[in-house]
């Protein structure tokens, strides 16, 4: 290993520690290997909301049975914010409707041992985003000729 690989080795191993320091181990696995990124071209909903803080986030649904089967996300935000997207499609999948209705920042939080202040709004962004893709799911189920005009 030469010096300055050595050099950057070292100073990864620091970031680590600092964040295990702050985050849990399931933020840690989530943040290392996010989950299920990605928009899909034929999904059932749609999301897309813009927080507070100027993120988005992007939310795809695919329902078979009053069930979401796959769900993916996207979002130009910040390390917990994708942390949080690949929580919520994991939360998600599996579920039926009524069930994923109920996902919120506080399903979040509880599932990865919670969150700094500073990082909660991402959790909430990522749950006013899956509710905004279950929305469209719904409507489209309503009226599925609106879905053609979807960009
Ligand atoms: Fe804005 Fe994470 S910093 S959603």
């Amino acid at each position: 290993m030469s010096e300055i690989e050595e050099i950057a080795r070292q100073f990864q191993q620091k970031i680590d520690r600092e964040m295990a320091r702050v985050y849990s181990q399931k933020v840690l696995e989530h943040w290392h290997n996010p989950k299920n990124w990605g928009i899909m071209s034929d999904a059932d909903g749609y999301g897309r909301v813009t927080g507070p803080c100027g993120d988005t986030m992007e939310i795809s649904i695919k329902v078979r049975d009053n069930k979401i089967i796959k769900c993916t996300f996207d979002t130009d935000g910040c390390g917990i914010t994708i942390v949080c997207g690949s929580i919520i499609t994991e939360l998600a999948m599996g579920r039926i409707i009524p069930e994923a209705r109920v996902i919120d920042q506080k399903a979040i939080l509880d599932y990865c041992g919670g969150l700094p202040d500073d990082n909660k709004h991402c959790a909430l962004l990522a749950a006013n985003t899956l509710q905004r893709a279950i929305d469209d799911y719904l409507e489209n189920c309503k009226a599925p000729w609106k879905k053609l005009y979807r960009r």
